[in-house]
């Protein structure tokens, strides 16, 4: 059987990683999200006090950092750290600001490039992340950039967070992600931009189900399948 590799990429809060996830499902494919990984190192450093803007320290410290990824039955997706499961504590809205300031520095990305790649030479995948189309698979069968307004992703994200029980207030959650995106579209290593082969998907106007079906119609028409 053909290994498909479909690589989404796109800003904080655009839905990909629920997207891909139920895409996954329809397709029997293996959904990997990279952002978790990002964001176990950010988990790693905070635990260790470490300044996460720190290139340096960070660097310096990825030879205690042991991070694997296991699929539950559930379909889930845990991350292990040290052999400790730390997929809740990943989510915590801290951590996305360690993630995406560790995200920035070299030794981080080279230090994680080979176990997503490794990932996708096993099994068919969608891979979601910010530099899957345009570095760690650049020869993905498919690619789409996925995205919405940043409003869009705002009012989505204080949804989830509101049924998460942690509520926080729409400008705050606007603010935290217009600063993503700067810091995601800024830095110098593969930074989040559209691989030149990739689709345009844009959101803002579709809820879920319209989004859905735009993105499994879209890896369809690619694979013909
Ligand atoms: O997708 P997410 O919000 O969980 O990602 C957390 C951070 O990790 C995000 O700010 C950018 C970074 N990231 C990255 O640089 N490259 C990826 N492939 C995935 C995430």
């Amino acid at each position: 059987m053909n290994i498909i590799r479909v690589a989404i990429d796109g800003p904080s809060g655009a839905g990909k990683s629920t997207l891909a996830r139920a895409a996954a499902g329809k397709l029997g494919y293996l959904y990997v999200d990279t952002g978790a990984i990002y964001r176990t190192v950010g988990c790693y450093v905070r635990a260790r006090g470490l300044d996460p803007g720190d290139g340096e320290a960070v660097t310096a410290a990825l030879p205690q950092v042991s991070i694997e990824m296991t699929h539950g039955d559930d379909g889930l997706q845990h991350m292990l750290l040290n052999g400790e499961d730390v997929t809740q504590a990943i989510r915590l809205p801290e951590i996305s600001r360690y993630a995406s300031a560790v995200s920035a520095h070299p030794g981080v990305r080279a230090f994680l490039l080979e176990m997503q790649r490794k990932l996708a030479r096993e099994r068919s995948v969608i891979m979601d992340g910010r530099d899957i189309g345009t570095v760690v698979l650049p020869d993905a069968e498919v690619k789409i950039f996925l995205t919405a307004s940043p409003e869009a992703r705002a009012r989505r994200r204080c949804l989830e967070l509101e049924q998460r029980g942690t509520p926080q207030p729409y400008e705050t959650v606007l603010r935290e992600i217009q600063e993503r995106d700067w810091n995601d579209t800024h830095r110098d290593t593969a930074p989040l931009r559209q691989a030149e082969d990739a689709v345009l998907l844009d959101t803002t106007e579709l809820d879920f189900q319209a989004s859905e079906a735009a993105l499994l119609r879209l890896i369809r028409e690619r694979i013909q399948a």
